[in-house]
């Protein structure tokens, strides 16, 4: 049994990881988030209190980090500034929460010589093109395009540093895009389902061709369980369930599924510096750690996250307003 402190465990991913953990295993979770704009409170209710503890606070906050790794054997670190749109726009807490926040996690880390797993994406690894055979592999060079997946990079290139210079226990794990419940309407998936449930158009930008590998948030959370558990420190593991589409079949997806007419979209302005595909090949990870995707199927994990958001409207409901202003200033 593992006392874990889940730093970013109220934003999407985060909060998946808790609940999975929570249903799954016997460990207790300790929640440390600054609940930005991203962060939501209700995407852990009806937790068990004797098993579960929320704090409020920065991750740059080095007196709090210290007080919370004192008492926790394992960390497992989502907080983030994780939208490519936002950090083109302002990119700086992007350096600050993903460069300094994580840097105070690693020296906290080192001081209590704390088991550490770092949360990254295969975006520091840049873009394939659309026909390349080749998929992202642990062996991929760096080449991150946008001021967000920069500073992940920088993040993890710290852990690296902090592994091999100071021997902190850390791992690091690159995943591919996730989907399912609690995710921001702000994001590709729950936009376009609210758009639809309120009426309006999914939004395509540019002509929509880009490919992005889906894995649901369930995988991601069984696949770090797996790392935590039997992976080896200082490696790295990319998490990929073989899920690589095209925006526009998703957005098909989604409208044949909410039982629209399959052409009814906008496409609107493209993403400065878009990258076009991505692609992971988590072998690695099947291979040494024995992990696997529970959902193959990927229309059905969207028909049921399609659900979630149909029945959880009070819980997207209050964002839904100010991410589509802020678009609309965009032309998105
Ligand atoms: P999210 O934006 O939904 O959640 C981020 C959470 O971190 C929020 O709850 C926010 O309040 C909290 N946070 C931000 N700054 C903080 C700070 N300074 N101190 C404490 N808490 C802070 O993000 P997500 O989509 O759940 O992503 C979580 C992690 O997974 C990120 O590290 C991201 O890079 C990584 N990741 C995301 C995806 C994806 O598809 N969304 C894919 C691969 C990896
Ligand atoms: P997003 O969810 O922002 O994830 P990421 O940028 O990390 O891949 O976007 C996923 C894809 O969907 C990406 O190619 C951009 C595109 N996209 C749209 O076409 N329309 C939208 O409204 C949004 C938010 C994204």
């Amino acid at each position: 049994m593992s006392k874990i402190l889940v730093t970013g465990g109220a934003g999407f991913i985060g909060s998946n990881f808790v609940h999975y953990v929570l249903e799954n295993t016997e460990n207790t979770v300790t929640v440390l988030d600054s609940l930005t704009y991203a962060g939501n409170r209700a995407s852990l209710e009806g937790l068990p209190a004797d098993r579960f503890e929320f704090v409020k606070g920065d991750i740059c906050d080095t007196a709090l980090v210290e007080e919370l790794f004192i008492r926790h054997d394992q960390v497992v670190h989502y907080a983030a500034e994780s939208h490519n749109d936002n950090s083109l726009h302002d990119p700086r807490p992007f350096l600050d929460t993903n460069i300094i926040g994580t840097y105070t996690l690693l020296e906290a880390a080192r001081r209590h010589d704390t088991r550490f797993h770092h949360i990254s994406t295969d975006e520091v690894y840049g873009d394939l093109e659309l026909d390349d055979p080749q998929r992202f592999t642990e062996l991929t060079p760096y080449n991150p395009s946008s001021p967000y997946s920069s500073t992940k990079a920088g993040s993890d290139l710290l852990v690296r540093a902090w592994v091999r210079s100071f021997g902190v226990r850390a791992t690091i794990s690159n995943c591919s895009n996730n989907y399912g419940p609690y995710q921001h309407v702000e994001k590709f998936i729950p936009r376009q389902i609210t758009n639809v449930l309120t009426g309006e158009r999914p939004k395509l930008y540019g002509a929509g061709e880009n490919v992005r590998d889906w894995i649901h948030a369930n995988d991601h959370s069984s696949a770090v369980l797996a790392i935590l558990d039997r992976g080896v420190v200082g490696e790295t593991y990319l998490i990929g369930a073989d899920g690589e589409r095209n925006n526009v079949a998703v957005v098909e997806l989604i409208l044949s599924l909410l039982g629209q007419p399959a052409d009814a979209y906008d496409h609107v302005v493209d993403r400065a510096g878009h990258d076009r595909r991505y692609a992971i090949d988590s072998s690695k990870l099947r291979r040494e750690l024995g992990w696997l995707p529970a959902y193959s199927n990927f229309e059905r994990g969207l028909a049921s996250t399609i659900d979630w958001y149909r029945q959880n409207e009070s819980w997207w409901r209050p964002q839904k307003a100010a991410a589509e202003a802020r678009y609309k200033q965009q032309g998105q």
